[in-house]
């Protein structure tokens, strides 16, 4: 995610929506993608729960200059005018209700300048892949990393279960593997649209990718934009 072939046309997109800012990171994280877009001189708030990532952020060139609030991005308020508001790399699925969703959108919309932008960068779930009364879903098989999802279709709740091999044995010779899991709720983009309408926003924008690739039925991903007061 921080190869310039990702980054590059990310933060493009961002810098032409934010226009002469501000702009607001919903879950900055260690700033991947508000350092290069506060470089471009564009003025980026940011929100976080973890005061980890932020602490990371903090460590980096430029790091210093960021204001950041610790807060749930459901519910966290930091101002108003914002041109830009985004929320990337599949992060709305951290909020594992569809009520903590919803919320999202209005705190938002909430924060936005007329005509200001929303972006979000999510995956299209992939239930296509699960037949009838399957539950789990490989999304990666390596030599390294096995990577699946458990999910559950009732509640849109999954958890991505990565099994890493570590390069190194026990004492009985057997290879270590490192287990991680993280729960999400996954979310449709028809589902989405519906949040920002709620929200008042109005879809202008979905695309397959930061190229601004047309969305289709194939995609696996969206960078989908709404906004405030319509097109
Ligand atoms: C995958 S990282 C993404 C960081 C950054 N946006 C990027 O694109 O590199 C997810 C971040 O979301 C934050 N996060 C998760 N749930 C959150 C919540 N409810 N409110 C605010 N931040 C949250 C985590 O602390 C973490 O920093």
């Amino acid at each position: 995610m921080f190869a310039p072939a990702v980054l590059g046309p990310t933060v493009d997109v961002l810098h032409e929506l934010a226009g002469e800012g501000p702009a607001l990171e919903l879950a900055i994280g260690t700033g991947r993608v508000a350092l290069p877009l506060a470089e471009r001189g564009v003025e980026v708030h940011g929100i976080d729960v973890s005061e980890a990532m932020v602490a990371q952020l903090r460590r980096k060139p430029g790091g210093d200059r960021l204001a950041v609030t610790i807060g749930d991005m459901a519910t966290t308020r930091v101002g108003s005018g914002y041109r830009l508001a985004y929320l990337v790399y599949n992060t709305i699925t951290n909020l594992l209700t569809q009520d903590e969703q919803v919320e999202c959108f209005r705190t938002v919309a909430e924060q936005l300048a007329p005509r200001g932008c929303f972006v979000v960068e999510v995956f299209v779930p992939q239930l296509r892949r699960m037949p009838p009364g399957q539950t789990a879903v490989p999304f990666h098989v390596g030599s390294r990393h096995v990577g699946f999802d458990t999910v559950d279709v009732v509640s849109q709740l999954s958890v991505s279960h990565h099994y890493v091999r570590e390069g190194q044995q026990d004492a009985q010779g057997r290879e270590l593997a490192r287990y991680a899991a993280s729960a999400h709720r996954y979310v449709w983009p028809s589902e989405l649209d519906l949040m920002a309408r709620i929200a008042s926003l109005t879809l202008t924008h979905r695309w397959a990718d930061w190229d601004r690739t047309p969305f289709t039925a194939e995609s696996e991903s969206h960078v989908s934009v709404w906004t405030k007061g319509g097109a």
